[in-house]
């Protein structure tokens, strides 16, 4: 661990060849009183993903997880999830993949913008089943009552993982430009983009504008799996603190947690 990681980001970074988790190092850290910490490693051993879902990660990933200490009340905390998915799209678009975010935090690629169905994008989605995942990202986080204690948005990317060792349904960067990406860049990017999102709580207010100018979500039919039952219709909008707000035959819903699945229109 502790390479020189060459960042120019206002996070210290502490780097692992290979941990357990870079999620459980970095609540570790946060809780010890860590503010502005990256934990990023080449491999994990024992990758946790949502929804206590298994997350595959080889070496050759960019698993990170940031451990922050905002001045925030705990309703805000979905805001730092989806400036974590706003600052991963944007490291993989710097690399040269058109990349989107599903709500509330997958990010795809091989997917067109909101409320289109993809037509003309020939061999972007050559199974027709919408975009493939190359980065996912699971945030934990304590809190008392009325502030945030710490938060870690753990970001799995899939950045130079070779194609066998991927799941079903997912992709890598480097599968999609034909050639490895600079990992390290790629990590100070994404560092950088969500500092100066989530740095300042008047910053904050930017979140939600940039998520939804990166969404691949609005505007199409989408099936949310959430606790209480499916619920089906069409997206309309991200509702603060990260609220998808769904058109349905009876009536709007909002949802604040579930899996999402966007439907052929
Ligand atoms: C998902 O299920 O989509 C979220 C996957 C999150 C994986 C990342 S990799 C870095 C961090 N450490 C973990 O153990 N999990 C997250």
């Amino acid at each position: 661990a502790g390479i020189e990681f060459g960042l120019d980001a206002p996070y210290a970074v502490e780097y692992h060849d290979r941990i357990a988790s870079t999620n459980e190092r970095a609540r570790e850290l946060a809780s010890d009183g860590a503010d502005g910490v990256a934990v990023v490693a080449d491999e994990q051993t024992g990758s946790r993903g949502r929804l206590d879902r298994e997350w595959v990660a080889p070496s050759g990933g960019v698993w990170l997880s940031l451990a922050v200490r905002p001045d925030a009340p705990p309703a805000r905390a979905p805001l730092f999830t989806l400036a974590a998915a706003v600052a991963t799209a944007d490291a993989c678009r710097e690399a040269g993949v058109d990349a989107h975010i599903k709500w509330p935090n997958d990010v795809l690629v091989g997917e067109s913008e909101s409320g289109d169905d993809g037509e003309g994008d020939g061999d972007a989605d050559p199974g027709g089943r919408g975009g493939r995942k190359v980065a996912g990202i699971l945030t934990e986080m304590e809190g008392e009552a009325d502030r945030i204690s710490w938060i870690v948005p753990g970001i799995g990317v899939n950045a130079n993982v070779d194609a066998e060792a991927l799941p079903a349904g997912a992709t890598s960067l480097c599968e999609e430009l034909g050639e490895p990406v600079d990992r390290r860049r790629f990590a100070a990017t994404l560092i950088e983009r969500f500092a100066a999102l989530a740095g300042t709580a008047d910053r904050m207010d930017r979140i939600l504008p940039a998520w939804r100018e990166r969404a691949s979500t609005l505007g199409r039919r989408v099936r949310v799996d959430t606790p209480n039952g499916p619920v089906t219709g069409t997206a309309v909008d991200v509702e603060p603190p990260g609220a998808l707000v769904i058109e349905t035959d009876e009536g709007v819903r909002r949802v604040h947690a579930g899996d999402c699945e966007h439907l052929r229109d």
